[in-house]
């Protein structure tokens, strides 16, 4: 596939080798340096030539002057030197249908890099703790780590999506004491997670209650969780069985939000699961002498590294989030022998991962260079902060349950049959958050405000999705034309359009190397921005000149083709109608 700045670059470094000699220039350096002009009156691509002067010993101006003496091409109508830059002008005509033929024959694939074949990735996220609310801080790493995994499955890599389910450690002691005191069966049968929040959150205020009311500090509410979680350690039938069920009962509800979003996991094995794989990395750092003892405690000094240490076991012995996370990726290379290892969390955990990732690499592992952590900012809601352990957060559920009641609320009138409002509420609702939140660089803080998120009128999921029915509209009526762009002239809206479409592969590689999701939304404003003005300028099936129309109708079946690709590397559904 060649897009624009690929092929520009080829003529250029061609150019380069039959004017001043071989091996100066490679087209890969020729394409670092291509610009797109601002103002496409200029031109729509260009070559800033100050930047050859070093390596080809002449004057920019004398460069540019040279190079664009030699270019030939149809797909330009121009090649201009500029006061030492080469500027490229498209001709829109052999440009739009180069560049809609090629979306049309490669159908879905169209804008992949294929760059994956052969490969695996395994990309850890989501993975929420059992027990304690699925939150608003857990939107980033589920949207953020499913596109991921779309957008290398679309680069033809074979990915493993694991749900690193925080499903061990001492509050299933907390919460095994709070069931028998508080608890009830049925209850939490029907509230779900949402009771086991409550009993967690009631658990923790009042060991802080015993905490500040007794002298001595002690909690003895915190010694029986402590005493539970203990007995769970060593299998506890009761427990074990009180355990599971938790996790149960707190999977079952994951899982519909994941169904609303169209996620499933490969691997839903937890940090219990890497209990007794713990001790064998702890023998091996041991072994090579890394582990150093810290007032009881076993560490590994990264001072060298300008890092704190990083806890390997407590004074008690007891493993550490480091610990079960150097066990897992151990597991994992070894289950799935990856090429790369995606983790995505937030930003706060940037420290614990350089820290293990660096422990990991002491210990000789040579694909410890293999392991990515890709950290995302804070969200708050309408200004609120998040705090766990107070119960005082916004679940990622009702974010998604307010969002679509909403649609449905504005659907109902088009849509009077409950089922099917329902379910284009759904995926405009849920769309809607996930394009309002994937629309900023993951590590910019931001604050969702849901207004923002579901209007019509602004850069929002449903605006994406609507352009994409519209151009479904216009290709149900339009039957079986516009397969190819034809001889008929072009104006320059339609040029805008091709460019703009031919711009998708370059996005997508973009979003792949900086694990950056963000880059594929804001190209998708771009592309309905490109394709309205379009639409409002140029009757489409409706044109009377029949080259013209059947032009047009190809550049609405391409905008279709990629809208529906774009749409769906970052999660969202795309209904044909609205
Ligand atoms: N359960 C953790 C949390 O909610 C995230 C786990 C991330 N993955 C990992 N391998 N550490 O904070």
């Amino acid at each position: 596939m060649l897009t624009l700045k690929k092929n520009t670059a080829a003529l250029i470094a061609e150019a380069v080798k039959s004017g001043f000699g071989e091996g100066l220039l490679s087209a890969e350096e020729v394409f670092t340096m291509l610009e797109y002009p601002p103002d496409s009156s200029m031109g729509d691509i260009a070559l800033p030539c100050f930047r050859l002067s070093k390596t080809l010993r002449r004057s920019p101006v004398q460069i540019a002057d040279m190079l664009a003496a030699a270019i030939k091409c149809e797909e330009f109508s121009s090649v201009t030197a500029v006061n030492g830059y080469l500027n490229f002008k498209i001709d829109g005509k052999s440009f739009s249908r180069r560049v809609a033929s090629e979306v049309l024959n490669l159908g879905d694939s169209y804008g992949s890099p294929m760059n994956g074949e052969g490969k695996t990735v395994v990309l850890d996220y989501s993975s929420p703790n059992v027990a304690k609310p699925f939150h608003i801080g857990h939107l980033g790493t589920t949207v953020i780590g499913h596109s991921l995994k779309l957008l290398h499955e679309f680069a033809g890599y074979k990915c493993v999506g694991i749900n690193y389910l925080g499903d061990w450690g001492t509050q299933f002691g907390k919460l095994i004491v709070a069931y028998k005191l508080w608890g009830d069966k049925s209850t939490i049968e029907q509230g779900g997670v949402d009771e086991l929040v409550k009993l967690y959150v009631r658990i923790n205020n009042e060991i802080k209650a015993e905490e500040e009311s007794n002298e001595d500090k002690k909690s003895p509410l915190a010694d029986q969780s402590r005493a539970e979680f203990k007995k769970l350690e060593e299998f506890d039938e009761e427990n074990i069985a009180l355990w599971r069920w938790f996790v149960d009962v707190s999977l079952e509800e994951y899982q519909r939000t994941y169904k609303l979003l169209g996620i499933e996991f490969d691997s839903y094995k937890g940090e219990s699961f890497y209990t007794d794989r713990m001790p064998a990395q702890v023998q091996k750092l041991r072994d090579m002498g890394l582990l150093e003892i810290d007032d009881g405690a076993s560490i590994v000094n990264l001072e060298k590294w300008n890092m704190p240490v990083c806890l390997i076991l407590k004074r008690d012995g007891s493993t550490l989030y480091p610990t079960r996370d150097i066990a897992a990726a151990v597991y994992r290379k070894g289950e799935y022998n990856f090429d790369k290892a995606i983790y995505v969390t937030a930003a706060q955990q940037s420290l614990h991962f350089a820290q293990w990732f660096k422990v990991v690499e002491l210990m000789g592992y040579d694909w410890h260079n293999q392991l990515v952590h890709v950290p995302y900012g804070t969200v708050s809601v309408n200004g609120a902060k998040l705090a766990t352990r107070t119960g005082n957060v916004v679940l990622l559920k009702d974010l998604f349950a307010e969002a679509i009641a909403r649609v449905k609320e504005i659907a109902r009138e088009k849509h009077p049959d409950d089922a099917e409002c329902q379910a284009i509420a759904e995926k405009v609702g849920v769309g809607a958050v996930v394009f309002h939140y994937l629309s900023n660089n993951r590590m910019r803080d931001i604050n969702f405000i849901m207004e923002d998120a579901l209007s019509f009128d602004g850069n929002t999921g449903p605006y994406a999705q609507y352009t994409y029915a519209r151009t479904c509209s216009i290709l149900e009526k339009a039957g079986d034309l516009g397969r190819s762009v034809t001889d008929a002239a072009l104006s320059s809206v339609e040029t805008e359009l091709a460019k703009t479409i031919s711009m998708f592969p370059e996005r997508v590689n973009a979003a792949l190397s900086d694990y950056e999701p963000s880059v594929v939304t804001r190209y998708i404003l771009d592309l309905c921005a490109a394709f309205n003005r379009f639409y409002h300028e140029c009757s489409i099936v409706n044109c009377d000149d029949a080259e013209l129309r059947e032009s047009r109708i190809a550049l609405t079946r391409a905008t279709n083709q990629v809208l529906r690709t774009a749409l769906h590397l970052i999660c969202l559904q795309t209904p044909e109608k609205i």
